[in-house]
């Protein structure tokens, strides 16, 4: 049966929401005390189903107020939902100018609480930053947020998904010094060509050493990356030494060129394992993809 995609907490730019469940049932088999890693974080799509064939995982992200939001869901969900509650009120009643408070609020002291309320009632969820790093987007005038109480529910499931996982603040590389073999990595980093839409952007060539090393030292991976956008290929290779299979997962319809007013485009992206995956998937239900034959 399909897995249907998971809870919605953070609208998220580049979110595997829709892929979740096909890219997780491509993950190998854990030993006991084989530790899941996800050092590019985001909205933590795929870490929903993930953590559930793992013991433990270390979930990482190198900004900041997110991090902030993902331990706050896991140790104080209570304090989570009660913060939005609160907001979505004053929203209502101070409506639209309430969602420029917090946006303030959240431009003099980044934090995730104001983080996740800005996600949830901006244009279309997008996370945007200007130059100085400011968030920039505007108020969703046609939507007044989700509800609180069918907000609470999803909190609160996210809350007991993710207990025994461990989040951190940091650089995707710092985590390289915490992996072992037996270990699974999950890596998702921003586009070659996502300026601006992340606070940092990311070096590819060292993104293909780190790969390098964790084949060195016999770690698996799976990497989501590049892929075709309505016929547009906006592919980077990565270097087939470091992979042995590569597939192409349908995702949902790009919700950046939504809001510029484009014509909705399917996405394809890759998906690129160093090991051979599990021959029937072992988690479930197989993935919606194409084979290419690597
Ligand atoms: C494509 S998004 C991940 C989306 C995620 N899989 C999801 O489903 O929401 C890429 C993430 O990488 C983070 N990031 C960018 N550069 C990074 C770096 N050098 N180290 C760690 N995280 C980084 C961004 O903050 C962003 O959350």
């Amino acid at each position: 049966m399909k897995k249907a995609a998971p809870p919605s907490l953070i609208k998220w730019t580049g979110s595997k929401r829709s892929q979740a469940a096909s890219i997780a049932s491509l993950f190998p088999v854990s030993s006991e005390d084989s530790t899941y890693f996800e050092p590019f974080l985001g909205s933590g799509a795929v870490l929903y189903y993930g953590i559930q064939y793992f013991q433990k995982a270390v979930a990482s992200d190198i900004y900041a107020p997110l991090i902030d939001l993902w331990n706050n869901v896991k140790n104080n969900s209570s304090f989570v939902i009660q913060q939005y509650s609160k907001d979505w009120g004053l929203l209502q009643s101070s409506f639209p100018d309430y969602f420029y408070t917090v946006r303030d609020r959240f431009n003099a002291q980044a934090n995730g609480i104001d983080l996740l309320f800005l996600s949830r009632t901006c244009v279309n969820g997008i996370i945007r930053f200007n130059a100085d790093g400011n968030f920039n987007n505007s108020i969703h005038l046609s939507r007044r947020g989700m509800q609180p109480s069918r907000f609470s529910q999803i909190v609160l499931n996210w809350a007991q998904v993710i207990q025994k996982t461990n989040f951190k603040t940091c650089d995707y590389q710092d985590i390289l010094k915490l992996v072992k073999e037996g270990d699974f990595v999950y890596l998702d980093p921003p586009y070659a060509n996502s300026h601006n839409r992340y606070i940092k952007d990311l070096d590819i060539h060292q993104l293909i050493e780190f790969l390098g090393a964790l084949n060195s030292r016999n770690v698996k991976w799976a990497l989501s990356f590049d892929g075709t956008r309505g016929g547009k290929d906006m592919s980077y290779e990565i270097p087939k030494s470091l992979y042995v299979y590569k597939t192409l997962i349908t995702s949902g319809n790009s919700a950046v060129q939504k809001v510029l007013n484009s014509s909705v485009e399917p996405v394809q992206e890759s998906l690129y394992l160093n090991y051979d995956p599990p021959e029937y998937s072992v988690h479930d239900d197989g993935p919606e993809q194409i084979l290419l034959g690597f």
